[in-house]
């Protein structure tokens, strides 16, 4: 599907239309061929002008037809073709210029952008490589330590930006088709018609290129562990520098025919439709939902300026959301205020922008919210304040005004039943920082309307959020299924593991950081705190066994004895590591904890045994992913996707595994389900490790495909 126009000044105009992106159909690549053919096969027109429709250039190729084998012609000698033409072609870069769109526009003689326009090549982000000629012509155009800056990264950058790294020729705020028109017009003029042909031109070589390959390679291996397709996009660029263009583009079809086959790809593809589909489908089930449409929020208020209060002002400021800044402290208001201003400066310095602080507005008390169509409460997490700040937000709100709160761990239902209209009242659990932290979980109480829950999942996008919506229960749905892996990563402790070893383990597997290293990160008195106050501190040490909570499961007080110990974490320069003073950034193993781990083992009677990485890996993600088949099972997400979704975006689950549940289609439900029978024989006071019974369910269907537990699931429910 493409259009083809004859425009003024002896010129063809295609434009490419497959809303909502433009992106490069079986269609819309035949459409290219036919347009082009008839551009170039008439005397009458002397140069093309390339567009999309609805001012979005081309999103890229289409990501739905992945799942099949490729059919269509093929983009690579469409591209050649085009670049080959003896009539200049010019690419109008409107909207976007992603992965493919990008390519087409590499291979046109000359590219304008619009100055809003974003260009990218983010294949790398879907487990491939930009296999159209993107490795082989961008660095010919820009050099190859930018070129694998793109590759690699998959960033999308500005009209602005790419103008400077020499992407596009020209960037204008009018209408880029007729600044495009107009350079097609004088260069169809000049003879000889020397058109610039990248495939054509030599790859500039940098005289330490071979080291700056090797740090590239370095870098990519350390930030995305496992990930295979970072690492064959820096092979593909080296390709481009070190072999002429045709043997280039040979080699980067044979990565990309690795990648394409491999697992991962498929998995980070899942990602991709999953976070944009989370929220479509249904609510968990425990929340009612019609397709109510989301209400408008005009102006906003957050109440309490503590460190998540501050990030969620400015995720509305930055958002273009007016927003009342509430805190009756007078020294945390002054505080809380400067961290705002500080936040909005430099993130408007970063995005070239002005800072929005013009629109927050700060207020000691809650007498100005008369005007605002939604609350975020980010008061301390104490039950009975929070239900006091919700009864007065009750009466000092217009009667309509949706009441959300920030909290992680409260029952959102007792907070609802402190006002007078309690189907207004959502949980926004955001992380922190909750101006960076792209996950929100959007908390629906038993009694929140549907049209309140629609209008905080849209709100959440607007934040630059991914929203995903779960029911109300502890820990909601990631910190619950969080709690089974915390608690065996910490057995293993007790039964011979190391810090290290674990952490080791899960690296090695995708994480960016260990549990324990994260937990030196975050401090350990977080958790103490909650334990605490859950009452699972227990009597503690019981010589000659595991030690239990009060409750009377097991439970592993390690981390309350390093607390006890004022061993908080990086903060107080050692937790489960050691750094080099409070604040110190680089853990290093102490030798400090060898010996107490001896001797809290010696004193429960615990002998060490060796624990190999398989063990660790098994325990500590099959106990999450247990509990996130409970999660389903229970209502709590509307399917295996959200739970995912909330993994990967939120607790850096590597993407490139598709997340927990999808990981455990791909290793085999059965499998899983043999591995927790395993070790719940081996642990039967260990409840995370019994199989869920949605887990024996599936298997005893014989293993439905992922997109069939939704199916399933709702099978239970109607059932009870
Ligand atoms: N192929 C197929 N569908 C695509 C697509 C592609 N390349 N890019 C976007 N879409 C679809 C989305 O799935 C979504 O569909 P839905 O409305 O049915 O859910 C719709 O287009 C809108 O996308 P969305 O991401 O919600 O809109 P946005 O305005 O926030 O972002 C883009 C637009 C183009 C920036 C974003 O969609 C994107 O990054 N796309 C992927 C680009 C890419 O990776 N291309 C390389 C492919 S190898
Ligand atoms: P966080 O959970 O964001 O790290 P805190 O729990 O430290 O932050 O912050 C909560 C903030 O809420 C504190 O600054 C506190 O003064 C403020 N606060 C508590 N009660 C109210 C109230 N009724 N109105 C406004 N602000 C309040």
């Amino acid at each position: 599907m493409a259009r083809y126009t004859r425009i003024p000044g002896s010129l063809a105009l295609i434009t490419l239309t497959n809303p909502p992106v433009n992106a490069l159909s079986i269609a819309v690549r035949q459409g290219i061929i036919d347009t082009m053919s008839r551009a170039l096969s008439d005397p009458e027109v002397k140069g093309v002008v390339l567009c999309g429709e609805n001012r979005k250039f081309c999103g890229g190729a289409d990501i739905r037809e992945f799942a099949g084998p490729m059919k269509g012609p093929h983009l690579v000698p469409t591209f050649d073709s085009i670049e080959a033409a003896e009539k200049p072609v010019v690419a109008a870069i409107e909207g976007v210029a992603l992965g493919g769109g990008l390519e087409l526009a590499l291979a046109c003689h000359y590219r304008i952008a619009h100055v809003k326009a974003r260009l990218g090549l983010p294949e790398v982000t879907l487990g491939l490589l930009p296999a159209a000629g993107g490795t082989q012509r961008l660095p010919r155009l820009i050099g190859v330590p930018a070129a694998l800056d793109l590759i690699t990264t998959g960033r999308h950058v500005s009209a602005q930006e790419a103008l400077k790294l020499g992407i596009v020729d020209r960037v204008t705020d009018g209408d880029a088709r007729e600044v495009a028109a107009e350079l097609a017009r004088s260069v169809s003029a000049e003879r000889p018609l020397a058109l610039p042909r990248l495939s054509a031109q030599p790859t500039p070589r940098p005289p330490d290129l071979d080291a700056l390959l090797e740090a590239a390679m370095a870098q990519v291996r350390r930030r995305a562990r496992g990930a295979l397709a970072p690492v064959a996009c820096v092979q593909a660029v080296a390709a481009a520098a070190n072999l002429p263009y045709g043997q280039g583009m040979r080699k980067e079809s044979e990565l990309m025919d690795t990648l394409f086959g491999s697992g991962q790809a498929r998995a980070l593809q899942y990602c991709f439709f999953s976070q944009r589909a989370v929220g479509k489908w249904s609510m968990p089930s425990g929340a009612r939902w019609d397709n109510s449409a989301p209400r408008p929020v005009r102006k906003a208020a957050v109440i309490g300026l503590g460190t998540m209060g501050r990030g969620i002002v400015v995720a509305f400021a930055r958002a273009g959301i007016p927003v009342v800044a509430v805190e009756m402290d007078a020294k945390q208001l002054e505080a809380g205020s400067q961290a705002v201003a500080g936040m909005l400066e430099r993130d408007a310095a970063r995005r070239g922008a002005e800072s929005a602080l013009g629109l927050v507005r700060y207020a000691a008390d809650l007498r100005d919210l008369r005007e605002v169509d939604l609350v975020v409460e980010a008061v301390f997490e104490d039950l009975a304040l929070k239900r006091q700040v919700f009864g007065e937000l009750s009466t000092a709100c217009e009667p309509d005004t949706l009441l959300c709160s920030n909290t992680s761990s409260l029952d959102l239902d007792q907070l609802a039943a402190a006002v007078r209209r309690p189907e207004l009242v959502v949980g926004m659990h955001f992380f922190a920082p909750a101006h960076v932290m792209k996950l929100l979980e959007v908390v629906c109480g038993p009694r929140s309307a549907p049209a309140a829950v629609a209008t905080v999942m849209q709100l959440g996008k607007r934040l630059g959020k991914v929203s995903v919506a779960v029911g109300s229960c502890p820990g909601f749905v990631g910190n619950r299924m969080l709690m089974p892996y915390l608690r065996q990563a910490s057995f293993l402790l007790e039964e011979g593991a190391s810090p290290e070893q674990v952490d080791g383990a899960l690296e090695e597997f995708g994480f960016p950081m260990g549990v324990f290293r994260m937990s030196d990160m975050s401090g350990l008195d977080v958790g103490w705190r909650v334990r605490k106050e859950l009452g699972l501190t227990g009597p503690g040490v019981a010589p000659g066994e595991p030690a239990r909570s009060r409750q009377g499961s097991r439970y592993c007080p390690l981390a309350d004895l390093l607390c006890e110990q004022g061993r908080l974490g990086q903060k107080t320069g050692s937790g489960w590591y050691l750094y080099d003073g409070p604040g110190g950034q680089e853990a290093r193993p102490d030798p400090w904890m060898r010996g107490f781990l001896e001797e809290y083992r010696s004193l429960h009677g615990l002998r060490a045994r060796p624990i190999g990485q398989q063990e660790v890996l098994e325990r500590c993600l099959y106990a999450l992913t247990n509990e996130g088949f409970r999660v389903l099972e229970d209502g709590m997400a509307a399917g295996p996707e959200d739970v995912d979704v909330i993994y990967v975006v939120g607790y850096s689950w590597p993407a490139h595994t598709g997340g927990p549940m999808f990981h455990a289609a791909a290793v085999g439900l059965p499998a899983v389900l043999d591995r927790l029978e395993h070790y719940h024989r081996a642990h039967p006071d260990v409840p995370e490790l019994q199989p869920s019974p949605l887990l024996r369910k599936l298997v005893a269907m014989g293993s439905p495909p992922i997109h069939k537990w939704r199916e399933v699931i709702k099978g239970i429910h109607s059932q009870l």
